[in-house]
């Protein structure tokens, strides 16, 4: 049903089944599938008594599915062989497609966002990333430029067709600058917020960014803590109700002296496919820290993104620059605006590989 009030058909009739359970209450949740809206219906509380069949029985209710797991919204659950994807401007998210987010770490000058989106247009790209509010290490770094570039950067944006920024936030009241900013904004341009690594367990932060359910969420993984602190972290979006969420991948910090900056997690991007049905955004360049290459003369930074799109990602967040020597944050790991035709046919190559690969297992399933 599209509208599920409590009012409605299947709500009376799981209020009659339920009645002598007590201390059980509801959360609806609805998606919009390939052809109806799907609703979710999550019966919260002691609910071990309660019978599959039983459920199943309602008019309306196409399956139940008993959650054992930590991540109750966003997570796979036995039997369940959904994908759950979301459309947000236009766009499709889901565990089914790849979209690059080629852009600049920090947004600096006018010229250099116009450059940078000119290049992804001659590209046929529609997403990037842009950052205005930068989290840095030291206090006394170039901090983003903030709210003041938020105007100029959607006129930009929308002037090169671009339909989703990702943009990281700080804190909560940047995401009513950015909605604001949106607003006054006369072009079609929207934007995906990004939770950075040093924020994945703010968790008031998250809260008030899980109660918006406007704009979608790229979460990245903790750098310091375990995937499964990073899943939850995920979860308190869609606890709040948002479950437009993207989880990405950043690379782990492990004091082992990593020849990377960060050591490379890629290899996780099917371990978080099979646990939760998000999907998975790589970031190559926070992973890898430089344009170093190895003697085949590729960059590592491409190298860890065949690694990821291979194994199935679904978004790569990755920085370039029109001139890196200049570029306020970041600056040794962004790849040229000349490279970007190369980049894309590397990834083309790499997601060509992917899908080669689920044919050939699916054929091994069938044998
Ligand atoms: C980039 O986007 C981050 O702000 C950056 O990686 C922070 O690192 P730093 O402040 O240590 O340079
Ligand atoms: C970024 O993408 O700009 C960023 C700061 O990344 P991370 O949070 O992964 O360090």
């Amino acid at each position: 049903e599209a509208d599920l009030g409590e009012q409605s058909p299947i709500f009376q009739q799981l209020l009659t089944r339920l009645r002598g359970f007590s201390g059980i209450h509801f959360r609806v949740h609805q998606e919009q599938g390939a052809e109806q809206v799907l609703s979710e219906i999550y019966l919260i509380g002691d609910t071990k008594s309660l019978r599959i069949e039983d459920m199943e029985a309602l008019p309306g209710v196409e399956r139940a599915v008993r959650v054992s797991r930590e991540y109750r919204l966003l997570g796979r659950h036995t039997g369940d062989q959904r994908t759950h994807g979301f459309d947000y401007n236009g766009v499709r998210f889901s565990q089914e497609n790849l979209h690059v987010f080629a852009g600049l770490c920090a947004v600096d000058t006018p010229e250099h966002v116009e450059q940078m989106l000119r290049a992804l247009q001659e590209n046929g790209q529609v997403c990037t990333r842009m950052g205005a509010y930068k989290p840095r290490t030291s206090p006394y770094a170039f901090q983003g430029h903030g709210k003041d570039c938020l105007p100029w950067v959607f006129e930009l944006a929308g002037k090169y067709g671009m339909r989703v920024i990702a943009m990281e936030i700080l804190h909560e009241s940047h995401m009513d600058e950015i909605r604001e900013a949106l607003e006054k904004t006369g072009h079609p341009t929207g934007v995906m917020l990004q939770i950075g690594t040093r924020n994945t367990q703010n968790f008031e932060l998250l809260k008030a960014v899980g109660r918006q359910q406007e704009l979608p969420v790229l979460l990245k993984r903790g750098f310091g803590i375990t995937l499964e602190e990073s899943l939850n972290a995920a979860e308190y979006l869609a606890s709040e109700g948002n479950t437009k969420v993207i989880f990405g991948l950043r690379g782990m910090k492990t004091n082992l002296g990593d020849p990377h900056r960060n050591f490379v997690d890629f290899a996780q991007v099917p371990v978080v496919k099979r646990l939760t049905r998000m999907p998975v955004c790589i970031d190559p360049s926070h992973s890898v820290g430089s344009r170093d290459a190895g003697p085949d003369g590729i960059m590592d930074v491409f190298h860890v993104t065949a690694q990821g799109v291979v194994a199935g990602a679904n978004m790569i967040l990755v920085d370039f620059h029109p001139d890196p020597a200049t570029a306020l944050v970041d600056g040794p790991q962004a790849l040229l605006l000349e490279e970007l035709p190369w980049f894309l046919e590397d990834v083309r190559l790499a997601r060509e590989a992917y899908e080669e690969r689920r044919l050939l297992a699916a054929a091994q399933i069938s044998i």
